[in-house]
């Protein structure tokens, strides 16, 4: 078999937790469907900002670019300035390594109580595909005059015909493989200068994919319908800010954003892409080992279905949702006493019962 080759990036607080979980049952996977992993681990972190002053060595995307894949846990902490974090780890991974595809899938899950009063399993059942490289995530911009009454910081948005172009595309053709719907979302309605030429972009791949049903909602407009009818959407195409948002209020509304995975693909496979929980570092609960795995272990099945092994992926995946509604056993965002790794541990069990 081939041994794919992984990196892995902890990274803070919690993602110290949840990778070495994820770690676990991606060799429990292995074992029972032949595949081999080699993992090379890095300390990138806050705490190496904190020694050396810098996130990551000046040459760490050439550490990573022979990797097969990167599972990452989370990057920021208190002390470190986010900006310094994200724009010296994070950031320059995605778009380093062209990750323009950030792709949320959340579902509520049988044993997961969704705090919306009606929801039910199959009621969330979505992908948020955000765009990951570009959009308000701009690099041109600034702070000026520092403690001046005049101070003021700019950012300019920056979308480009080829940069959404290319994340429209991937999010109609996911749509077509799906349930055949797509709803983007936007800001048009006359204030927000960029949003126009996403729609007029959106419509011109629409009629690429004549197949898929699709519609556009205003972002404010769209928030309220995550939470008063989530069971209208399937695929929901976003800008890099709007999709950041909506993937954290989609998987609140499924139950904990302890849950949700992301994999921030380079489709064309010129790159590593690389998967990581939604969710941050979180500094509030961090060193007592109470996070929720399930986050960076849905990411890690997203992995192996990148890598080429859908029916590992689908194993993990179907285990999830049997740990959730066959057991009592979670973790103390989803209303239980588990530890992480207890609840690996209980994950793990029902990963080496079933074929
Ligand atoms: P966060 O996601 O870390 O935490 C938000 C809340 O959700 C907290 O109350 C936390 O305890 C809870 N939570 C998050 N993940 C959980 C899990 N797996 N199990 C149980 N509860 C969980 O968001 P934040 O507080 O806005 O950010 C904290 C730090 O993480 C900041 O430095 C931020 O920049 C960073 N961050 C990094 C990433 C990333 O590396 N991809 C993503 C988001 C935030
Ligand atoms: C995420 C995070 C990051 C983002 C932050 C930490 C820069 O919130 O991955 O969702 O906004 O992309
Ligand atoms: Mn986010």
């Amino acid at each position: 078999a081939t041994t794919h080759r992984i990196a892995l990036i902890p990274g803070d607080g919690i993602g110290n937790e949840v990778i070495p979980a994820a770690r676990r049952v991606l060799d429990a996977v292995a074992a029972r469907h032949g595949l081999g992993f080699s993992y090379e681990t890095f300390d990138w972190s806050c705490e190496r900002y904190a020694d050396l002053g810098a996130m990551m060595p000046d040459d760490g995307l050439d550490r990573l670019r022979g990797h097969d894949a990167i599972l990452l846990g989370a990057v920021g902490y208190p002390g470190v300035p986010d900006h310094v974090s994200l724009w010296g780890l994070l950031i320059p991974i995605r778009r380093g390594f062209q990750q323009y595809v950030n792709l949320r899938p959340i579902r509520v899950f049988e044993g997961v109580p969704s705090p919306l009063r009606d929801a039910g399993p199959g009621d969330v059942d979505l992908v948020v595909v955000r765009e990951n490289v570009e959009g308000e995530y701009g690099e041109i911009g600034g702070r000026l005059g520092r403690g001046l009454p005049e101070e003021m910081a700019v950012q300019e948005a920056v979308f480009t015909r080829k940069g959404v172009t290319r994340v429209l595309d991937y999010a109609f053709s996911l749509a077509e493989r799906r349930g055949g719907r797509l709803t983007s979302a936007t800001k048009s309605n006359g204030i927000v200068h960029t949003m126009p030429f996403w729609d007029e972009l959106v419509a011109e791949r629409a009629a690429a994919h004549p197949e898929v049903v699709w519609d556009q909602e205003h972002i404010d407009a769209l928030a309220a319908k995550f939470v008063l009818d989530p069971r209208r959407f399937d695929v929901v195409v976003a800008s890099n800010l709007f999709g950041d948002i909506l993937s954290d209020l989609a998987a609140a509304v499924a139950g904990s954003i302890g849950i949700a995975p992301a994999a921030n693909l380079n489709p064309e496979r010129d790159f590593p892409s690389m998967f990581e929980p939604v969710h941050g570092s979180a500094p509030d609960i961090a060193g007592r080992g109470i996070a929720n795995p399930l986050g960076a272990i849905w990411s890690a099945a997203m992995m192996l279905d990148h890598l080429g092994h859908p029916e590992a992926a689908t194993h993990v995946t179907d285990a999830i949702a049997t740990v959730l509604a066959k057991t009592p056993v979670r973790t103390p965002d989803l209303g239980g006493t588990a530890t992480t790794e207890e609840f690996t541990d209980a994950l793990l069990e029902l990963l080496s019962r079933r074929p």
